[in-house]
C-alpha cells in the first residue's frame, strides 16, 4: 500500500518545529540571565532556525530509529532536533564562507547582524562585525545540538555512541568544507574529487549520519549501520548534485538562496566541469571569465546555463542523480528493517531525486 509521504513529512515537520520552539525559548531565557546581547543572539538563532527549512535531517533521524522501533517516539523527535541545530550551525558558517546574503528567503545570519550593527552602532566594519557574531552563533548552535543529544533519555551506552557519531559528522563536514574551499583556488579538479567533497560535506550529515544516530538510539548493530551508509551516501550525493542543479537552474523564490552563486564564488561544480570538457574555445572563455567574478551578471549566467544544457552536462548530472537515487533504494529494499520505515525511505528517496527546493 502506498504511503502518504507528504502527509508524514508535514506531520514530523510540525512536531520537530514544536520541539525547536520549546528548546529555543529555554535558551533565550538562559541567555537573558547573562545580558540583553546574548539574549538577542539566542532569539535570532531561533528566528533563523524556524524561518524555514525542509527538516530532512531530523526526519531521517526519526526514521533511522523507526527502522527498529516504534516506541518512545516523542523522545526520539525531541532528540532529533540536535541535528537541525547542527544544520543551523553549518549553514551560518557556510554562508559566511560563501559570502551569500540569502538563506531560506531571508538575510543570512551575518547579514542580520551587519544590519543590526549599521542600525545600532553606525560604525565602520559592519560586515566584519556581522561575521563575528554569526561565527559565535554557529558555535553556540553546535553546542546546543550536543546538549540535546547528551540529555536524551535513551540508554547511556546508546547516547554515548550517538554523541560519537555526532562528532564524526561535524568532523566529516569540516574535512569536506576544507576541500570545497580549496577547490575554488586550485586549478584542476576531477569528478572523483568533486564526489568526495559531496560525500564529506553533505552526504555524511544529511542522510547517512542522521539515520545512523536514530538507529543507534534504537540499539542498532554495526551491520545495520552499514546498510544505512549504502542508502545514505548515494542519496546524499544525489542530494548535493541536485542542490548544484537547483543552484544554477532553480528559482530563487523556491530555493530561498541566491541562484548562480557557485559561479560568482568560482566553484567548479560537476555541471561546470563537464561543460568545460565538452565546449569550444569561445564558451570556455565565457565560463572562465565568469567563474569567481563577483560582478557576474544574470545575462552571463543565462549564457552559461545554455552552455551547460547544450553540452549535455545538465543531462549528465540529472542522470547521475537518478542512478544514485536508484542505488540507495536498492540498498534499503534489501534490508530487513521495519516495513513502515523502509517504505518511507524508498519514497523520500524519490522526492530527493526530483526536488525543486
Ligand atoms: C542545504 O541543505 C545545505 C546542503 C547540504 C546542500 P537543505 O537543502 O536541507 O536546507 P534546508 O534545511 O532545507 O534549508
Ligand atoms: C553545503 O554547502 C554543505 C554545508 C552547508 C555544510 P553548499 O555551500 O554547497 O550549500 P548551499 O547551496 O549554500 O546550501
Ligand atoms: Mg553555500
Ligand atoms: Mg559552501
Amino acid at each position: 500500500m502506498a504511503i502518504d509521504i507528504n502527509g508524514k513529512i508535514a506531520h514530523y515537520q510540525t512536531q520537530i518545529n514544536k520541539h525547536l520552539e520549546l528548546f529555543f525559548d529555554n535558551k533565550i531565557e538562559e541567555a537573558s540571565r547573562i545580558s540583553n546581547y546574548t539574549q538577542e543572539v539566542a532569539a535570532n538563532a531561533k528566528e533563523y532556525t524556524l524561518r524555514g527549512g525542509k527538516r530532512l535531517r531530523p526526519i531521517f533521524f526519526i526514521y533511522g530509529y523507526k527502522c527498529f522501533s516504534d516506541d518512545n517516539i516523542e523522545a526520539i523527535i525531541e532528540a532529533s532536533i540536535s541535528i537541525e541545530l547542527m544544520q543551523s550551525y553549518l549553514l551560518i558558517h557556510d554562508d559566511i564562507m560563501d559570502e551569500d546574503e540569502l538563506r531560506r528567503g531571508k538575510p543570512t545570519f551575518h547579514i542580520v547582524y551587519k544590519n543590526i550593527c549599521e542600525r545600532e552602532f553606525k560604525k565602520k566594519g559592519t560586515l566584519k562585525f556581522g561575521e563575528n557574531i554569526a561565527l559565535i552563533a554557529g558555535d553556540l548552535l553546535e553546542a546546543y545540538g550536543e546538549e540535546v543529544l547528551a540529555n536524551s533519555p535513551f540508554k547511556c551506552e546508546y547516547v554515548m555512541k550517538a554523541l560519537r557519531k555526532y562528532a564524526e559528522m561535524v568532523k566529516n563536514v569540516g574535512y569536506g568544507q576544507i576541500l570545497d574551499v580549496m577547490s575554488e583556488k586550485k586549478g584542476n579538479i576531477t569528478e572523483d574529487e568533486i564526489l568526495m567533497i559531496h560525500k564529506l560535506k553533505t552526504a555524511s550529515y544529511t542522510i547517512e549520519g542522521p539515520l545512523q544516530i536514530g538507529a543507534i538510539l534504537a540499539g542498532a548493530k554495526g551491520e545495520d549501520l552499514l546498510i544505512m551508509s549504502d542508502y545514505g551516501i548515494p542519496l546524499g550525493l544525489a542530494f548535493q548534485i541536485q542542490d548544484d542543479i537547483l543552484g544554477l537552474f532553480g528559482s530563487e523564490e523556491k530555493i530561498g538562496k541566491p541562484v548562480g552563486s557557485d559561479i560568482r564564488e568560482g566553484k567548479k561544480t560537476l555541471l561546470i566541469l563537464h561543460a568545460l570538457e565538452k565546449c569550444g574555445e569561445k564558451e570556455t572563455e565565457i565560463i572562465t571569465r565568469a567563474l569567481g567574478n563577483e560582478d557576474v551578471t544574470m545575462d552571463e549566467i543565462d549564457i552559461i546555463r545554455d552552455i551547460v544544457r547544450e553540452t549535455g552536462s545538465l543531462d549528465y548530472s540529472q542522470k547521475l542523480v537518478k542512478e544514485k537515487t536508484e542505488k540507495a533504494i536498492q540498498a534499503i529494499e534489501g534490508s530487513n528493517f521495519r516495513d513502515e520505515a523502509k517504505q518511507f525511505l524508498v519514497e523520500i528517496a524519490d522526492f530527493i531525486g526530483s526536488r525543486e527546493y
